[in-house]
């Protein structure tokens, strides 16, 4: 067995022995549910942990074990686990009864609320989730072009039947896709104009959230806005993740105005939502009081309890002032981390923006898919396990969300467990990737 093999061994040897009453559990949950599992990206060997409670920015799971936990729930956990604003709201509007058939207050508010935020969102609407929200995005922009190309980018996730890793999917929508490499400035212009009027839509996450935390240069999302207008199809951002990143989300930090915009995960306060919107022109085919409108149903799209959690989230606990604060303080962080890798000459790096990066294993920058190498990947289970065993819950793929609850004790058990991870494997890193940059 080699170095690595060997030390994911023993880290996980160690993880069953503390986790007797996870692995059982995860054990009967596969008498019911495939390999015990609902959720694809929770999965990890040996066998993921069962969660049994969560309070301000930390988890605890069925063997006792409590968790910093920066999985954040992918991101939509923006508020912890026990935020009163948030629950004083819910409670109240299960009080007030939660499947009423009606419209409430509380999308009329929400709605007011996301389109104060982003200027390019004039109209909203609300569904179930980040998937369902691109899905009527990419509808939306289908319908309104009359074209069927959609231009993506390899390595983006826009939800379980809208994804794009290296090899493809077997599950996704059958639209006609185009595949593009992010940040290829040159190359994805030359597409767009290839496709020109069969292209309905770019669909694009301004930092390519799953195929690493990359951020999209400010050339390559200006270049999207411009030669989509030439072309006549819609620059459509998928914004469910990185609208928390400031007070207007990325395109508010770029000063980008997409046509049409889907959100989700944190702006229900932790509840399930998702909401697509856009200027004016398009949105307003959906308006049931004009004649040939667009039909757009879903019977949980103004869920009470999701529409409340969402107004006390976004409109008392993520302020703008707030959403302002957050992104310079986790920022911050973030670069701290990176200053301590490059202290210890270990080619480690925290990429990404704000208070969503992923660990990468890298002696040079990520700005595309392809600098994530095989080396680097293999990596992540040991690292993964390492932080799980010193406290610290973060994805299997590396990522780490900050959330607001987090304190300084918090961030520092965080960098203590990656320093101590750099320390003890910084021969095998370099071994594996190759030596830090020389500064
Ligand atoms: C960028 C992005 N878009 C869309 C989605 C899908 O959201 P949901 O899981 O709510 O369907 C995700 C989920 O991780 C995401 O990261």
């Amino acid at each position: 067995m080699d170095r690595l093999a060997q030390a994911i061994a023993d880290a996980r040897a160690r993880y069953v022995s503390l986790n007797p009453r996870s692995q059982a559990a995860d054990r009967e949950a596969e008498r019911s549910l495939p390999g015990g599992n609902t959720r694809s990206v929770l999965f990890f060997e040996p066998f993921p942990l069962t969660m049994v409670a969560g309070e301000g920015a930390e988890v605890t799971d069925l063997d006792g074990h409590t968790y910093v936990d920066f999985v954040g729930e992918f991101s939509a956990g923006l508020f912890g686990h026990s935020n009163e604003t948030i629950k004083t709201a819910v409670h109240e509007a299960l009080d007030t009864g939660v499947a009423m058939g009606g419209q409430t207050r509380f999308e009329r508010e929400l709605g007011s609320l996301l389109c104060e935020r982003f200027p390019s969102i004039e109209k909203i609407r609300f569904c179930n989730s980040g998937t369902e929200a691109n899905l009527m995005a990419l509808a939306a922009a289908l319908a309104m072009t009359g074209r069927d190309k959609v231009l993506v980018f390899g390595g983006a996730y826009h939800g379980g039947v809208l994804k794009f890793p290296a090899g493809g999917s077997p599950l996704n929508v059958p639209y006609d896709f185009v595949l593009g490499e992010y940040n290829d400035v040159e190359g994805t212009a030359e597409l767009i104009r290839g496709a020109a009027d069969e292209l309905a839509a770019v669909l694009v996450e301004p930092l390519l959230g799953a195929g690493g935390n990359i951020p999209g240069s400010r050339e390559f999302l200006d270049m999207l806005r411009r030669e989509t207008r030439e072309a006549g199809a819609l620059l459509i951002f998928d914004e469910v993740k990185t609208s928390r990143l400031g007070p207007a989300g990325l395109q508010g930090l770029w000063g980008i105005e997409p046509d049409l915009t889907s959100l989700g995960k944190y702006i229900g306060g932790g509840m399930p939502t998702g909401a697509f919107g856009g200027c004016a022109e398009i949105m307003e085919r959906f308006n049931p009081k004009k004649e040939g409108s667009w039909g757009h149903a879903g019977t949980f799209n103004n869920n009470v309890c999701s529409m409340a959690a969402g107004c006390a989230a976004m409109g008392r606990v993520y302020t703008p002032e707030r959403a302002a604060e957050f992104f310079e303080s986790s920022e911050a962080f973030r670069i701290s981390l990176n200053e301590m890798f490059e202290e210890r000459e270990v080619p480690m790096r925290c990429n990404g923006m704000g208070s969503i990066f992923a660990i990468q294993f890298s002696p040079r920058p990520i700005r595309k898919t392809a600098d994530i190498t095989v080396e680097n990947q293999s990596l992540r289970p040991l690292l993964h396990m390492e932080l799980l065993l010193a406290g610290v819950s973060v994805c299997g793929r590396g990522d780490m969300f900050v959330s607001l609850p987090m304190t300084e004790t918090h961030l520092s058990k965080a960098r203590l467990a990656l320093e101590s991870f750099a320390d003890r494997y910084k021969s095998l890193i370099l071994d594996i990737v190759g030596q830090a940059p020389q500064s």
